[in-house]
């Protein structure tokens, strides 16, 4: 079975698709078969990140309402062969996809990729508990500001009413320039104030905004920013993770609910 992982956040904005993507090709470079899904099914817009708009033929909701087989519906990468897509275009109410029916497209994907990582929309209602469902980890993206803080907090408490294998914490837009100035809260007092797994910061970098204002451009970053997705893609690989260091609590006001 593959390890499925959704990625959420509770605020919108804060990396979540960004993160889906270059964590799922820095998988795939470390050879594993991965499979990314769109299901911000309302606001869909993987497809645009990884550039693969124009290559679309039937998407997830095709595949849920029959009108294609699942693999009819993935879209290979160009960039890298072991990297696959099931991308949403179509803007269908929300709530006409049950949790049942995104699952059961799950279980066709199990037996052929490593990973599916499903990106996950904003919020706490339905969509994001219909994502949730169907996962059996779970990545909270957040930066460092406290307005997502506290909403990475919220959603920490939602999902320990799962049964999730592992809840880790990816810290995206560190400057770590601030945080050397004590102008930024760090990394591990975030991870040590929440309570989760922190599995890897991804930091602020000039070249994603750039590259993010053409489509499909993502691919070519080659700062330090895609070091760290790399070490990212290498840590939940490998599982080496370090759990948070509940000593050292440090009380910064980040409540969890
Ligand atoms: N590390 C980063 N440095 C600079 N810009 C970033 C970084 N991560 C994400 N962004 C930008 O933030 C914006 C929101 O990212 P996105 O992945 O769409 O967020 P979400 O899926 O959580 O709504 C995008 O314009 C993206 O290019
Ligand atoms: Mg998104």
């Amino acid at each position: 079975m593959a390890r499925r992982i959704v990625i959420t956040s509770g605020k919108g904005g804060v990396g979540k698709t960004t993160c889906s993507y270059l964590l799922g090709l820095n998988l795939a470079k470390l050879d594993a078969r991965v499979v990314i899904l769109d299901v911000d099914i309302g606001l869909n817009n993987l497809d645009v990140v990884a550039g693969i708009d124009t290559k679309i033929n039937y998407d997830l909701i095709d595949a849920i309402q029959n009108r294609c087989r699942v693999r009819q519906a993935l879209v290979q990468s160009s960039v890298c062969s072991r990297l696959y897509f099931l991308p949403c275009v179509n803007s269908y109410s929300v709530g006409r996809v049950t949790s049942e029916a995104l699952s059961a497209i799950l279980r066709e994907l199990d037996i052929s990729f490593d990973y599916i990582i499903i990106d996950c929309p904003a919020g706490i209602g339905f969509e994001f508990h219909r994502a949730v469902f169907c996962a059996n980890e779970a990545i909270i993206v957040t930066t460092p500001h406290m307005i997502a803080l506290r909403d990475a907090g919220k959603v920490a408490n939602l999902l320990s009413g799962y049964t999730l294998g592992q809840i880790g914490l990816v810290i995206n837009r560190v400057r770590n320039d601030f945080v050397s100035r004590k102008m930024m809260i760090s990394p591990e007092e975030i991870a040590n104030s929440l309570k989760l797994t922190l599995l890897g910061t991804i930091r602020e970098s000039n070249e994603i905004t750039a590259l993010s204002c053409s489509a499909g451009e993502l691919f070519k970053l080659n700062d330090s920013a895609m070091g760290d997705f790399c070490a990212l893609a290498k840590t939940i690989h490998y599982n080496m993770a370090s759990k948070p260091n509940r000593e050292n609590f440090l009380d910064i006001k980040i409540k969890r609910g």
